[in-house]
């Protein structure tokens, strides 16, 4: 009798204990609460492929961070700043692609960026836990905006050139690689599946010449380009759940152009989940929501529909495009952001 009523308490005890959730971080405020519907915002940039007078999101970066079980919101670079607020009080992370927008001042995707990047850091300046991770244009925003100098990226000889990362001492310590299952973490610095495709970058010369950069980032790693020269590759804020890849996670599992060589090995393609997983469950830790169902519907990306941008020209003379499928924004068309926000 004894031992069933034992067995009874040891069952009803293991079967309504919590699973432990990762509290672990060093920064930010700890939340005991995680968010199981996270939104993540997804910057829009001009150029190609959209066409004039649109913006657009590579498919992949949606791809991304849905399969990781988030949603995502588009934020359109030529928003209004009251617009900007009022998404980035409904989103729990930021996520800046990589692209080739114009990194100045009075250009909008610049203050666009710039602006979601200071809210971030308000809002965990403030006690919110508030994520933002920069991919290839994206690091170099972030660097761009922490350094305010304008000339701190360098040539490099990075275009199509698949790298492994090799760590620095802080990346033993970093959140996000700890964070990463160690196999990924041994693939990523052994062999060459993170994505690189970039003409910029930022030389570790230049990192530690900016006392603003190195007081907020910590080089996680570096990788090598084609000439030889190092780059800064990883970086993570050791006082914001902020990082930055000058790789891309995203384009393993959802780029397929054979313009570039987008390592699709196994390992590649764990990489890419992996990575996702992290950044989405930063985004977990944030409790920002919409005040309605129907606010949120008509700020979903569900609201648009992906163009098959990478469809290979029967001829075969075409150029490839970078992207498998984009999303347009045409900002004035839409008028949902017209009826729900203003
Ligand atoms: C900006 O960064 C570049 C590259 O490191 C450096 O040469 C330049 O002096 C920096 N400018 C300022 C104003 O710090």
């Amino acid at each position: 009798m004894l031992l069933v009523i034992l067995y009874a308490l040891f069952v009803s005890s293991a079967s309504l204990r919590p699973l432990e959730k990762r509290v672990d971080f060093q920064h930010g405020v700890r939340s005991s609460t995680l968010n199981d519907r996270p939104i993540v915002g997804i910057l829009s940039q001009p150029g190609e492929p959209a066409p004039k007078s649109m913006s657009y999101i590579a498919a992949s970066y949606i791809k991304w961070v849905e399969a990781a079980g988030a949603r995502v919101i588009p934020i359109l670079y030529d928003m209004t700043e009251e617009e900007v607020r009022h998404i980035f009080s409904i989103i729990n992370a930021v996520l800046i692609p990589g692209g080739g927008a114009n990194l100045t001042p009075g250009h909008q995707f610049y203050d666009t960026a710039r602006l979601l990047i200071d809210l971030a850091i308000d809002a965990n300046d403030n006690g919110d836990y508030f994520p933002v991770h920069g991919t290839c244009l994206g690091m170099e925003t972030l660097c761009i905006v922490i350094s305010q100098n304008y000339s701190i990226l360098g040539s490099f000889d990075a275009e199509d050139a698949a790298a492994p990362l090799l760590y620095t001492d802080a990346a033993d310590e970093s959140h996000f690689f700890r964070s990463l299952p160690p196999d990924v973490v041994r693939e990523l610095q052994n062999s060459p599946i993170a994505m690189e495709n970039h003409g910029k970058g930022l030389s570790m010369a230049a990192f530690r010449d900016s006392s603003k950069l190195s007081a907020f980032f910590d080089v996680l790693s570096l990788s090598i380009d084609k000439s030889g020269n190092p780059y800064v590759s990883t970086l993570e804020s050791h006082k914001y759940p902020v990082t930055a890849t000058q790789w891309h996670p995203e384009k393993n599992a959802f780029e397929w152009t054979n313009s570039v060589h987008i390592p699709h090995s196994p390992e590649g393609i764990r990489m890419t989940q992996e990575v996702a997983n992290f950044f989405v469950s930063e985004a977990r830790r944030n409790l920002h929501k919409a005040n309605s169902v129907s606010e949120e519907d008509d700020l979903l990306i569900y609201n648009w529909i992906p163009h098959f941008t990478g469809k290979h020209d029967a001829s075969g003379h075409a150029e490839e495009t970078d992207f498998e499928q984009a999303y347009y924004f045409e900002k004035t068309n839409h008028g949902t952001w017209r009826r729900s926000q203003l």
